[in-house]
């Protein structure tokens, strides 16, 4: 799969781990930044381009860091086709691909370690949209709210 990634410097420790799980499960990786650890750095940088290469269909799905993982969602939320959606628990990791379409992982670098994220990544990249009427129905109502 081609997967994007991005991180500030709240998440820059475990995107570099990401990266380096991504690339050994033999996914085609992007990495969007930061390329270096940077205290001054802002998470729209990053995390905006990724959100807009899922957007494209450059990436099929994301893995954005930030600190606690909540700057990284509500950025990337702003981008039409994003569904992304700061994750701590396993159920909520595939559920929320097989329900609700999400296609970007936010992970707090904060508040997740290592170990922790790639479960969480293993189960958000097996899981399949389901394709129910309901959660479709679901879903063209979020949509409304992008035009
Ligand atoms: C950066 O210090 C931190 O605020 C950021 O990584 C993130 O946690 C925001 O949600």
């Amino acid at each position: 799969m081609k997967i994007g990634i991005a991180a500030d410097h709240g998440g820059f420790a475990l995107k570099e781990v990401i990266k380096t799980f991504l690339q050994s499960r033999q996914h085609e990786v992007t990495d969007f930044g930061a390329t270096a650890y940077n205290d001054q750095d802002d998470y729209p940088d990053f995390v905006v381009p990724l959100a807009r290469a899922i957007a494209s269909g450059e990436v099929t799905r994301g893995i954005a860091v930030c600190g606690s993982g909540v700057g990284a969602s509500i950025a990337a939320n702003k981008v039409a086709g994003v569904r992304a959606a700061l994750i701590n628990d396993h159920f909520s990791a595939h559920q929320g691909v097989e329900d609700d379409d999400m296609n970007l992982l936010c992970l707090g670098g904060r508040v997740t370690g290592p170990e922790a994220a790639k479960e969480l990544i293993i189960a958000f990249l097996n899981a399949k949209f389901t394709d129910a009427e309901r959660h479709k129905r679901r879903l063209a109502k979020v949509k409304q709210l992008e035009s």
